[in-house]
């Protein structure tokens, strides 16, 4: 169980960087003129809020109360800021991140809690896992249509509101991600 807390926590703190990051890096791309991609990095931080949120959940099952993430959520403001260069920088980055957490973070995390027996770290863990492959993905696409001039085609983003799984445009009759149903989805505005 103790490892199981510790690896909720270290997500938490995770993703709140990658949200943080993604704000940061939403703007820089509207200054160089790519309010799509910038759109995607919105919608994106927005998804990791979703993944942040079921964790503190999961953390409190364990618990038994809310637990206070100020004591062990760390944003180095100045660090991240450092990161930004330009947007295709912001994509590699990005991309690098998610499948680090697709591949090995969570991959890693679920077994630990099906091993403690802790389902609801579990399921916590596994639907960050796949929304993470998802974003992994876009961020792909969206360097490829970067590095090759064309435009994005992106006209709405929605998010699922219990996985934090992304659809670009249409909203699926069941989210690919965790099974839910259309009503889950949420628009995120362009600006
Ligand atoms: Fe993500
Ligand atoms: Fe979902």
């Amino acid at each position: 169980m103790e490892e199981v807390v510790k690896n909720i926590k270290e997500a938490i703190n995770g993703e709140s960087n990658a949200q943080r990051k993604y704000e940061l890096f939403s703007k820089k791309a509207l200054s160089e003129g790519l309010p799509q991609i910038a759109y995607l990095f919105k919608a994106t931080a927005f998804a990791e809020g979703i993944h942040i949120r079921n964790h503190l959940k999961a953390l409190a099952t364990i618990l038994g109360s809310e637990a206070n993430p100020q004591e062990f959520v760390k944003i180095d403001e100045e660090k991240l800021k450092s990161l930004i260069k330009d947007t295709k920088s912001s994509l590699l980055d990005a991309i690098a991140g998610e499948m680090f957490e697709f591949k090995k973070m969570y991959k890693n995390f679920v077994k630990i809690a099906d091993k403690a027996g802790e389902d609801v770290a579990e399921l916590s863990f596994t639907l960050a896992r796949y929304a993470e492959r998802v974003h992994a993905k876009l961020y792909s696409t969206a360097l490829k249509k970067l590095e090759s001039n064309k435009p994005r085609e992106i006209k709405e983003i929605y998010v699922c509101s219990i996985c934090g799984n992304i659809e670009l445009n249409e909203i699926p009759s069941k989210c690919p991600v965790c099974d839910h149903g259309p009503q889950f989805f949420k628009k995120i505005e362009m600006s």
